[in-house]
């Protein structure tokens, strides 16, 4: 009897112990998946996608106070403000931290002349018609339709809906003629 009544006790040491390594496992795994978390996802989260090349507007735009026109250079010009060519970017980055990582693929576009797929971030249904070029004349600023791009390091964007279209139009008193003015 006392034997067998020890052996228990032994049992359920042995059980609670393992219940308490158990414990320490979980919370183990728990925490580091906890910091993953924060470490990886939470940086990323608010932020645009991943671009080809790590560009940031906020070093050019914000640090460097690079103006917005120096790269989108038609945008009071054309209908699209166009993204710049590597070529507009080597005319720096010839010269500076030319052995970047990051400028090295620049030179992989550059040689193998094929242009940078970067990823589109803003949106319009097809059917309207939008022209950069009538607000900038206007003096729209930039900020109005895409933020504080000078303190972004990658772009999220916006899928633009009419509304927004139209509340500043009723505003500033442009054309609410929608059939006539903004869809076509
Ligand atoms: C008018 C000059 C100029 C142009 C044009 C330019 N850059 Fe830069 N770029 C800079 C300067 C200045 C820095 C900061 C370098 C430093 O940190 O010492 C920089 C930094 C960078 C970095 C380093 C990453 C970082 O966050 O510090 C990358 C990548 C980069 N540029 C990519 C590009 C790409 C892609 C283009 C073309 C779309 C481009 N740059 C066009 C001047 C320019
Ligand atoms: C050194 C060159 C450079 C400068 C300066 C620059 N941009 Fe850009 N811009 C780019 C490049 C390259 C892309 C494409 C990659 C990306 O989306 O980050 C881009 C993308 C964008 C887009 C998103 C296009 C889309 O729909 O995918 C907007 C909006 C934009 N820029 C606005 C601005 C504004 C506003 C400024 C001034 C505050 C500015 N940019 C200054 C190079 C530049
Ligand atoms: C009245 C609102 C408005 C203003 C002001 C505005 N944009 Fe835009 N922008 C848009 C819309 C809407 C789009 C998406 C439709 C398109 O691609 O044409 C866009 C798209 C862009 C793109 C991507 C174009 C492409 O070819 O993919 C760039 C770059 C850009 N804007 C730069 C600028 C810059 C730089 C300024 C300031 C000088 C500016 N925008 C001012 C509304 C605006
Ligand atoms: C922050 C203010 C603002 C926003 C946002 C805005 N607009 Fe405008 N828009 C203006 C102003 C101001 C004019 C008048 C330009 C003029 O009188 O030449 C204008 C003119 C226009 C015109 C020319 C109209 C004509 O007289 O023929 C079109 C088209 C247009 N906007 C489309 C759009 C679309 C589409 C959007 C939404 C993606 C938009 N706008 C967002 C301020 C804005």
């Amino acid at each position: 009897m006392k034997g067998r009544f020890s052996l228990l006790a032994v049992k359920r040491k042995l059980k609670t112990k393992n219940l308490g390594l158990f414990f320490i496992f979980f919370a183990c795994l728990l925490l580091s998946g906890l910091f993953l978390f924060l470490f990886y996802l939470l940086p990323g989260m608010g932020m645009g996608p991943e671009q080809p090349i790590a560009f940031s507007h906020r070093v050019h735009a914000g640090v460097k106070n690079i103006q917005c026109e120096f790269c989108h250079s038609y945008v009071s010009r054309s209908e699209h403000p166009g993204i710049p060519p590597v070529e507009k970017c080597l005319y720096c980055h010839n010269h500076i931290i030319s052995n970047h990582p990051e400028i090295k693929k620049e030179h992989q576009y550059f040689n193998t002349k094929t242009s940078t797929p970067w990823v589109k971030v803003n949106y319009i249904p097809e059917h309207v018609f939008f022209i950069h070029q009538r607000h900038i004349k206007k003096q729209v600023e930039c900020t109005q339709c895409h933020g504080e791009v000078a303190a972004m390091d990658r772009l999220k964007g916006t899928r633009f809906k009419m509304q927004f279209c139209i509340d500043c139009h009723k505003i500033k008193g442009a054309n609410l003629d929608c059939w006539l003015g903004c869809h076509n």
